[in-house]
């Protein structure tokens, strides 16, 4: 057996022993009574009885153990031309004051907190100060328009909202403020406060007795201390999307979010403490929560910040020139991010200029990432290259090849093999083991490593609906894909309404929840059609009520800038056509399955339950007036 086998069966075989041992590594105020509680399935409750402190074992650690003057984060920000290096002391003291802010606008433990923030330093400082006065915070990514952000709020009910004024995409300024104002007119829970951080390039206007300008809040407190909490007390909730509009609001465990990730750092990166780690993501994401934020610093390592894109900040160069500048030992983006940089740089022309010598491995994650892309990686960074497969749900990878145990051999297309803390089956609907190389529904067997969420927001029931009541003892990922005779995984699509566009998880149906409220539509589809550098774009398909005549192209126009307005710019929804009619099955159901090979140019069985065959013909036709099902 090799190195990996070792861990893994150890893991395996007393999966309790192996976490506790892992929890040797983090700082409890009080140490648990009991590893899992596993009365009560499918709740599961690590560390039972200890307790300790997410910004105790992210910052103050750091500066009592010695490690004061070694920078924390480096804030790089090439669409503001600034780079700023934080140390962990200098961390300390801005957490401590800012979480002191929080405590004056009377925020307690157990309190929510949303942050609606760029990816400036401020975001990372609220994120930890919330967790050093035990409150739970929820981050929203800012491609989210006010009535996603108005949908969070009326289920964290957050007592304060930290925002800044301004965010920078590339040359487009987004105004957070405004969409936040708009959000909290539209919420029917209000917050007590909120604090603004201005940016220089936008002055944000604040609201009479409930803003407040971060310095001022700051200015007024007393620096707050670490505060305790029980290891099964929310840290933070990260909505995500669901099969319909509303998103789930997934819940991380203290303790078992900081064991299983500070676990993750030397074992599935590879990194030491004192090393730099770049997750080239958004705080908004749970990438940018576990390894631009969590991960590293409960390590130990330096992260980056990074205000900038792959491609177009200034060049497709950012991302070497950064790992160079930076002493970057392994960065982690998503695919989506290296297609966009292979796109403009085929020939890695501005790799080359760039001293990459100390860089260790590259990490992908998000989506699947395609054998080219892998293969341009290789060849042009000289380094493993590592998918991961997780979701926000896991908080952590659930498959990677294991940088800091033992490097197994690579299968392109495949994120290797499930890593300690996840047992992964591919299963038939009835539930039975799918044989090895044949396709499944891929489920966990429970527990789930301790990181893996405890339930839903105030939503034990949709928890079970969602992701345990499929198949009885194991966790639904909702990911469809294989195990093959070697025992590795391969994740091939979703089993549900969700695409994933440039690495962002999307719901195709709550888009169609848009589309259906326009006045002039009578039903439609939103299905996830291939893109290039995108992996997938959503197109949506409209049939129109009877007696509208208007121009479909001003109709189209008038839906694409209602997904806009009403999920945000992330959605990327930019395409849709009107057709006829839907393809449906007898009893009713969209056919949006085989509407996405068609689309594709894929080749296809017609359904034996559709309705009506000649359906698939129209749609064809209308696809091609597009540009899509080139290959009919
Ligand atoms: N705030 C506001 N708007 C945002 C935003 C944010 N934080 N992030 C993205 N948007 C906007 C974009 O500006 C874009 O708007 P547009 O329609 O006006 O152009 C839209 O949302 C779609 O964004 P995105 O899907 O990111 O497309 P893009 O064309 O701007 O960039 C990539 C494409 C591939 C370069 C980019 O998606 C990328 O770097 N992705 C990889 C890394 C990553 O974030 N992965 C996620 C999880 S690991
Ligand atoms: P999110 O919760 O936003 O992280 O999205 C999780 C989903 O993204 C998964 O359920 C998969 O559908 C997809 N995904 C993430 N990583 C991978 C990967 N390495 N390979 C294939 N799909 C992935």
């Amino acid at each position: 057996m090799g190195q990996f086998d070792d861990v893994y069966t150890s893991w395996q075989s007393d999966p309790q022993a192996f976490w506790a041992r892992a929890a040797e590594d983090v700082v409890w105020t009080k140490r648990w009574d009991t590893v899992l509680d596993d009365s009560n399935p499918p709740f599961y409750r690590w560390f039972v009885g200890g307790t300790t402190n997410t910004c105790y074992n992210a910052v103050d650690r750091h500066v009592d153990e010695g490690r004061g003057s070694q920078p924390a984060i480096i804030y790089d920000s090439p669409v503001t031309n600034t780079v700023e290096t934080i140390t962990y002391a200098q961390l300390k003291e801005r957490t401590a004051a800012f979480a002191g802010a929080l405590a004056g606008l009377g925020v307690r433990y157990g309190d929510r907190v949303i942050l609606y923030m760029p990816m400036i330093p401020e975001a990372v400082v609220a994120m930890l100060a919330c967790s050093r006065i035990g409150a739970i915070h929820s981050v929203v990514f800012g491609g989210f328009a006010s009535k996603e952000l108005a949908t969070r709020i009326d289920d964290a009910k957050p007592k304060v909202i930290v925002a800044a004024s301004c965010g920078l995409e590339g040359q487009r300024v987004v105004h957070y403020k405004p969409l936040l104002d708009r959000a909290i007119e539209l919420a029917e829970h209000k917050p007590n406060a909120c604090i603004i951080k201005q940016r220089p390039q936008e002055e944000a206007t604040l609201v009479m007795g409930r803003d407040w300008l971060w310095e001022d809040a700051v200015a007024q407190a007393e620096p707050a201390k670490c505060v305790p909490v029980k290891a099964e007390d929310p840290v933070y909730i990260l909505y995500t999307s669901g099969t319909t509009g509303k998103p789930k609001g997934v819940v991380r465990a203290t303790g078992g979010h900081l064991v299983t990730l500070k676990w993750s750092m030397p074992n599935i990166y590879g990194m030491d403490t004192g090393d730099v780690y770049w997750a080239a993501s958004d705080v908004g994401w749970v990438v940018g929560h576990s390894y631009i934020v969590y991960a590293p610093l409960f390590h130990g390592c330096t992260t980056i910040l990074y205000e900038g894109k792959p491609i177009g900040t200034p060049d497709a160069g950012a991302f070497w020139r950064v790992i160079e500048q930076h002493k970057v030992k392994a960065m982690f983006t998503a695919p989506t991010a290296l297609r966009a940089i292979k796109k403009e740089d085929p020939q890695g022309k501005l790799l080359e200029k760039y001293d990459l010598s100390h860089y260790r491995a590259q990490f992908l994650a998000g989506e699947r990432c395609d054998p080219d892309t892998l293969k341009w990686a290789e060849d042009h960074l000289k380094v493993p290259v590592i998918d991961n497969w997780w979701q926000t749900e896991t908080g952590s990878p659930i498959a990677s090849n294991c940088l800091g145990i033992e490097l197994l051999p690579f299968k392109p297309g495949s994120p290797t093999r499930a890593v300690p803390g996840y047992e992964v089956h591919a299963l038939s609907p009835e539930g039975e083991e799918m044989p090895p190389g044949e396709i499944g529904s891929l489920a966990i067997k429970l527990p789930m490593a301790p990181a893996a969420l405890p339930t839903l927001w105030n939503n034990d029931d949709r928890f079970i609906e969602s992701y345990m009541a499929e198949f009885p003892g194991y966790y639904q990922t909702g990911d469809a894909g294989i195990v093959d005779a070697d025992g590795y995984l391969h994740v091939m699509s979703r089993t549900d309404d969700i695409i994933n566009v440039a690495g962002h998880r999307l719901s195709t149906g709550g888009m169609e929840e848009v589309l259906a409220s326009h006045q002039d539509v009578a039903e439609c589809a939103v299905i996830g059609v291939a893109d290039e550098v995108k992996g997938q774009v959503p197109l949506g398909f409209l049939v129109l009520k009877d007696g509208v005549n208007r121009p479909h192209e001003e109709i189209v126009k008038e839906v694409v800038a209602m997904v806009r307005d009403r999920i945000g710019p992330v959605a990327a929804f930019k395409q849709a056509t009107v057709v006829l009619r839907l393809p449906k099955t007898r009893s009713g159901k969209i056919l949006r399955a085989t509407m996405q090979k068609i689309a594709d140019g894929e080749s296809f069985a017609t359904p034996a339950t559709i309705d009506d065959p000649a359906i698939l013909e129209e749609i064809a036709t209308s696809l091609q007036t597009i540009g899509y099902a080139r290959k009919g």
